[in-house]
C-alpha cells in the first residue's frame, strides 16, 4: 500500500493505550501517512469517566513512539462534539503537513449503558452527541477540507458490531452506530462526485479499555466470571477468537488505500465472521 506515502490522516480518539485509534494510527504511520493523534485529553462533561479517555500524555507518549519507528505524528486535543476544535485542529493539520486526505471517525463513547425503560434522557444524548454528531461533524469538516483540496479523500467510521445488530442495555450506543452506518451510506453517495470515499468498519469484542469494561458488565449481568463469559464469545466465533486492535487498522489502512479506490458506502465487518449482514 505505497500509495499512502505522503498522504495525512487524522485520526479521532487515537489517544488512548491498547485503543483501537492508536494501532490505526500507528499502521498508518508505518505505511507512510503524517497521522494526528487526536483526542480529547481531558475528562470535560458530566458523561466524561477519568479512566475512559486518552489523556494529553497518553497522546504524546503515542506520537514519542511513532517518531521512535521513524514516523511522522503530531498530538491535537479536540473535543469531537465541538464543531469549532474541529475546525481549528483541520487547520492546523494543513498547515503542518499541506492537506488532510484521510479522515477516520473512532471517537466514541459505550461505557453508558442502563436498562431501555431507565434509560436517561441525558445518558442517550452523551452517547449520540459523541458517537453520531461527533461522526457528522468531523466528516463534515473534512469533507469541506478534501472539497477544497480537489483530490478526493477518504472518509472511514469506526461502527461496530451494534451498527448491524442489537445489544440488551444499550439502546443510544447500538443507535447511534446504526445511525454512523447511514452517515457513511448518505456522504458515500453524496460525496462520490468528488472523490471522496466514506466506508465503515464494524468491529465486534475486542479487550481495550472500553472493551475490558463491556466484557466486565456484560459477564455480571449475565452471573459469569469473566473468564467464562470470554470463553463463550470465543466459543462462538466461526475463527475462534476474538477481535486484535490490528485487525481494524489492517481493514482501515486498506480502505485508506487506493487498492480500495472502487469501494464506498462499505459498511465491511471485521468480527471473525460472527457479523455477516
Ligand atoms: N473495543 C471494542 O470491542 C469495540 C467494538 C466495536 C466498536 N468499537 C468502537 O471503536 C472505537 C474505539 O473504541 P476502543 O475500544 O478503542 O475504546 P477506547 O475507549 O480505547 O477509545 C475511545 C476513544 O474515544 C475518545 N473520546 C471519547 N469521547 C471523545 C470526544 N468527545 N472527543 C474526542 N475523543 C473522544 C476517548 O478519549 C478514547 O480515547 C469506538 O468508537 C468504539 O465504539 C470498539
Amino acid at each position: 500500500m505505497k500509495n499512502l506515502k505522503g498522504k495525512t490522516a487524522i485520526v479521532t480518539g487515537s489517544g488512548r493505550k491498547k485503543g483501537i485509534g492508536e494501532a490505526i494510527a500507528k499502521l498508518l504511520a508505518k505505511r507512510g501517512c503524517n497521522v494526528v493523534i487526536s483526542d480529547i485529553g481531558t475528562a470535560t462533561g458530566k458523561h466524561f469517566s477519568k479512566t475512559h479517555i486518552g489523556t494529553t500524555s497518553e497522546m504524546k507518549s503515542i506520537v514519542t513512539e511513532i517518531k521512535k519507528a521513524k514516523g511522522n505524528a503530531i498530538a491535537i486535543a479536540c473535543d469531537v462534539r465541538k464543531s469549532k476544535q474541529i475546525e481549528a485542529m483541520i487547520a492546523k493539520t494543513v498547515k503542518k503537513f499541506g492537506s488532510l486526505d484521510i479522515m477516520v471517525n473512532n471517537a466514541g463513547i459505550g461505557y453508558i449503558m442502563e436498562p431501555f425503560t431507565e434509560f436517561k434522557e441525558k445518558s442517550w444524548d452523551a452517547v449520540i452527541d459523541v458517537n453520531l454528531k461527533g461522526a457528522f461533524l468531523c466528516s463534515q469538516h473534512a469533507a469541506r477540507q478534501m472539497t477544497k483540496q480537489g483530490k478526493g479523500g477518504s472518509i472511514i467510521n469506526i461502527a461496530s458490531q451494534a451498527a448491524k445488530s442489537g445489544f440488551p442495555f444499550a439502546a443510544a450506543y447500538t443507535a447511534s452506530k446504526h445511525g454512523m452506518i447511514g452517515l457513511t451510506r448518505s456522504n458515500a453517495v453524496e460525496l462520490g462526485k468528488d472523490g471522496i470515499r466514506v466506508n465503515a468498519v464494524c468491529p465486534n469484542h475486542i479487550t481495550t479499555g472500553l472493551g475490558h469494561w463491556q466484557n466486565k458488565f456484560f459477564s455480571d449481568k449475565l452471573g459469569l466470571d469473566y473468564e467464562t463469559y470470554l470463553q463463550g464469545i470465543v466459543d462462538r466465533n466461526p475463527l475462534g477468537r476474538t477481535g486484535l486492535v490490528e485487525d481494524i487498522a489492517k481493514a482501515v489502512a486498506f480502505l485508506a488505500s487506493d487498492e480500495a479506490s472502487y469501494i464506498t458506502g462499505e459498511a465491511m465487518n471485521v468480527s471473525g465472521g460472527e457479523e455477516y449482514h
